[in-house]
């Protein structure tokens, strides 16, 4: 039986009835309807398509086209779970006008809201969004279309000046209308303060144990590659599942054990 559709109403509640959000990122169509029928909350169609799906080395050739296309993908598998789609570098940042076009054009392909990475500097983005009638996800602690300005994928938040920065951030978000934050790869005890703090919901990645909620890449709690961020948990090893089955594949091919009788369909009369 069909979910009612989640909405920003229904993330908010989880909040303050102290109840986990479950987000995890999707990128086309089987895999919406996998992690929708498991009764995840969020699907994020996240940038991080680039690295995953696209074999990009950063998010930072990551197009809109790119996005809209996958975001397409995962809308017609008509979730109930929300529709998250990730604002890609270079979509937001030059002007509220580029930032609403572009969450427009999210709206359009089928998400039901959009995520952009930053906290002060782009609240007037979020606001100019919100005004437009889309509701917005924030994402700060590491931003991976800033890594070359952080120095590198680095622990966020480990001083309490950068702790004290990290709410400043979050509270203009808050502040600015968005509906719920990313906090990627902070100390635990910045999430943990940030998410005491917001009357919002913080979903965590990385942040550790205190946060309204959890997001997960599919290809890291799948185990779809042999290199897992320390902070992602495998749930299996899908990589050597798909393996072992392609390597038999093989093996039935060359020793004629594939197609068998119940393979094949056989003609009416003799065929010479
Ligand atoms: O692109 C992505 O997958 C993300 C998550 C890591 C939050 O932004």
């Amino acid at each position: 039986m069909r979910k009612e559709k989640v909405t920003i109403k229904h993330i908010l509640k989880k909040k303050r009835n102290n109840e986990k959000i479950v987000m995890i990122t999707a990128y086309d169509y089987p895999s919406a309807l996998i992690v929708d029928e498991a009764g995840v909350d969020i699907i994020l169609v996240g940038d991080s398509l680039g690295m995953v799906v696209l074999g990009m080395k950063s998010t930072h050739t990551v197009s809109l086209e790119d996005m809209i296309r996958h975001t397409m993908a995962v809308a017609r598998a008509e979730p109930s779970a929300m529709i998250v789609g990730d604002m890609p570098f270079g979509t937001y940042e030059p002007s509220t006008q580029k930032a609403v076009e572009s969450a427009v054009a999210f709206v359009k392909a089928g998400a039901d809201a959009v995520k952009l990475e930053g906290g002060t500097e782009y609240a007037d983005r979020v606001k100019a969004i919100i005004n437009a009638g889309i509701p917005v996800m924030g994402h700060i602690g590491l931003t991976p279309q800033r890594y070359l300005r952080l120095g590198g994928y680095k622990l966020q938040g480990k001083r309490r000046q950068e702790a004290q920065e990290l709410l400043q951030d979050a509270l203009a978000l808050q502040e600015a209308g968005a509906f719920s934050i990313v906090i990627e790869f902070t100390a635990e005890e910045t999430a943990k303060m940030i998410t005491e703090k917001l009357d919002i919901p913080t979903i965590c990645i990385g942040s550790g144990r205190y946060c309204d909620g959890q997001v997960l890449v599919y290809h890291d709690l799948l185990g779809l590659y042999d290199h897992t961020p320390p902070f992602a948990k495998r749930y299996v090893n899908l990589k050597q599942i798909i393996l072992d089955a392609v390597k038999e594949y093989i093996k039935d091919v060359k020793e004629g054990v594939f197609p068998g009788q119940e393979h094949v369909r056989h003609s009416k009369e003799p065929i010479e």
